[in-house]
Parts: C-alpha cells; structure tokens; sequence
C-alpha cells in the first residue's frame, strides 16, 4: 500500500500499517514536513473544544489517551524523544467577558463530564506567577498536554524506516485510476508507483490531486497560521510551567513552553489559500496579545518566525476510511488537531486497511458524509 503525504498523519499511518504487517511504501519530497513542522503541539482536546464538536472531541479524547504510550513506544524503538510533556494546560480571561464566556465553557465541561477547575485570577498566577496583574480567572485542565511536532515527525521517519516503509522522496503528481480503482501514483521523477490501496494523506493539498475523480473528496482548505519561537530563560525558575492560552481580541493565543527553553506563541487564522508569509502584521498581532497575557514575554529573544496550513475540510472535521473511489483511502482534513490526532488516526487506518473494517470511532469522519443525498 502507498501513502500520499509524509506529514505526521501520513508518517503515524504508515507505520502502524508496517507493524500490522503490510507492505508500505510513502511519497513524500520532504518527510517529517508539513503543518506539524511550525505548529506548537499542543494536545488540548478539552481546551480547543467547540460547542456542537462532541463527536470530534470524543476522538479527540480517545487520541489523548494514547498519546503518552505512542510517544513512549516511539521513544522506545528509535531512541528520539518526541517532547510529549504532561503539563497540562490553563485557559484565562483577560476582562469580564472572557470570564463569562470561560464560565460558560466550564459549566459545558461539566455536562460532558469533562475534568476541569475553575480558577480566581490569583490562584492562575500562582501557578503561572508571570501572567498579566489583570488576568481574571481561568479553567485549569490538567489532561490538556504538548508534544513538539518537529520531534515527533523525526522520530516517526526513523520508525518508519525501521519498520521497512520504503520512502519516494518525489511529489505523487497524478493518482493513477485502472478499472475504476485506485492504483497508485505517478511522481514528479516519472516513475510509477503502483499499488494495491492508496491513502491520501497530503493535509490542504489532497483534494487537489490530479487524477483524483470528482467529488471523491471534498475541498481541504488551507487555513494559515503564523506562529513565533521565542527562548526561555532558564536561570531563577521556569518562566512558564504549562501552557497557557486565552482568547485576545477574538483571535485564540496560545503559548507552549518546552522543556529545551523553547517558547511557541501561535497562532493567527488567515484564509489566503497556499500562502504561507510570514507578515509584520502577523508577528505583530501575536506579540502584541501575547505581551498582554504575559508581558515579561517582550524581554525574551525571538528567534524564528513561520506559518504553516492547517488543512480543513467543510465542517472541520477529519476525513477518514474509505472514500468513494475503491482502494483509495482518506486520512487528512484535520483542521486544528492535526497533531492531536495523529495516534488516533494512525491506529484507526491502519485497522482499517490490516481488517478491511473502519472502527466505530471513525464512523463520524467517513468522507462520504459530503456526498450528495439521494431522495429516497
Ligand atoms: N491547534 C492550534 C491551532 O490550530 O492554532
């Protein structure tokens, strides 16, 4: 089988494909890159969930699960540490609006049964004491945690690699269809990769497949997202323990300090299609929000800037399992939680393509959800 898209997604697919036992092969000019190479990492199914996103936050959980375990199991077999950090994750409000509106988020954690505590302004800055004075109160959850992307994607290539997936580094230029099945790819080199099932696991770009038939998978947008890097101190204390987030002017910021001293502030939401500058406005924005959640943040050294596309399908919601196209397989389409779901994604195709049965978790995120109804 062949995987479209060396990104995490596709990366975490093919290797539990190999340990099933099947042979696999991904395409891919740049493994290991992709979104998760500037996003910040967080695993916050709790903290990002939006109302009426149940289903996604049921998967979203299952991933969280896993996630300590696959990080392990990755650690375990390749010797790279992923940065999968237990720390948890505290979500504030800035003025009396926040407040409210956090208020209401914990009141809805409660009906879900979801685990998280309600803070005064004065308990966050204990636990965070370089907060902003005007901070108002918070939601501590304590099952949100971090991973960091670009080590998790590293450590996914060497076991891959140690798995026996042979990598194409060539982009897939054309889905190759015989007899009305997916058959493989053609990649930029020429050279024809066949094979008996394909996955699409190319983020904002797999709808855009040539080859791929009409209406076998929806739009997968790209949504772009600035994102700072900025170094700790590591004298006198950790400057922030946990990661810390808050909604600023409308706009979701969140800040995620790693172990190595390294400190991620994302991210904007911008609808530009495949752009991904870095603009003034951007980096200005985030600094500025930034240094009203935690203004201590003005004196540490910015030291990279980048933007990344997180991939979103219409309703936000991955596209998983089987597509209307035989042998031909979705996993993509994961919006905001890319790195979330990675551990989730890459056991439920992989059951999917070792059994021939897509799991019951998977059965909301079927990309079929899109087409067109026929009256009955
Ligand atoms: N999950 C964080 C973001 O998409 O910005």
């Amino acid at each position: 089988m062949l995987v479209v898209g060396g990104g995490i997604i596709g990366l975490g697919v093919a290797w539990r494909a190999a340990q099933r036992g099947l042979a696999v092969a991904v395409a891919d000019p740049d493994p290991g890159g992709g979104a998760a190479r500037v996003a910040a990492g967080m695993l916050a199914p709790v903290t990002e969930l939006q109302y009426g996103e149940e289903p996604l936050l049921r998967l979203g959980m299952a991933s969280n699960e896993r996630y300590a375990a696959f990080a392990a199991e990755l650690t375990e077999l390749t010797g790279l540490d992923t940065g999968y950090r237990a720390t948890g994750t505290l979500a504030v409000a800035l003025d009396s609006d926040d407040r409210e509106e956090l208020r209401e988020l914990h009141a809805f954690h409660g009906r879900l049964g979801l685990a998280s505590t309600w803070l005064t302004g004065r308990e966050c800055r204990r636990l965070e004491p370089m907060l902003a004075p005007g901070v108002r109160g918070g939601l501590h959850v304590a099952d949100d945690h971090q991973v960091d992307g670009r080590r998790l994607a590293a450590a996914l290539v060497a076991a891959c690699a140690l798995a026996g997936v042979v990598f194409h580094r060539a982009e897939a230029v054309e889905l190759l269809v015989e007899d009305g099945r997916a058959a493989g790819v053609r990649l930029s080199t020429g050279e024809r990769v066949a094979a008996g099932r394909t996955v699409l696991a190319a983020g904002s770009r797999s709808h855009l497949l040539p080859g791929l038939p009409d209406g076998v998978l929806p739009a997968v947008r790209p949504v772009k997202g600035q994102v700072l890097r900025l170094r700790m101190p590591t004298a006198h204390g950790p400057f922030l323990s946990r990661n810390v987030r808050a909604v600023v002017r409308g706009q979701h910021l969140y800040l995620v300090p790693r172990a190595d001293g390294e400190l991620v502030v994302g991210a904007t939401t911008e609808e530009l299609g495949h752009d991904t500058t870095v603009t003034a406005g951007g980096v200005y924005e985030l600094l500025r929000d930034a240094h009203e959640l935690v203004p201590g943040i003005t004196e540490l050294p910015l030291v990279e800037t980048g933007a990344g596309l997180r991939p979103g399908s219409p309703d936000n919601a991955p596209l998983l399992g089987p597509t209307a196209l035989a042998d031909l397989a979705a996993a993509t389409g994961h919006y905001r939680n890319g790195v979330l779901l990675t551990p989730v994604t890459a056991d439920l195709l992989a059951d999917y393509l070792a059994t021939g049965e897509l799991p019951p978790l998977a059965s909301d995120f079927t990309p079929d959800r899109f087409a067109p109804k026929v009256p009955a």
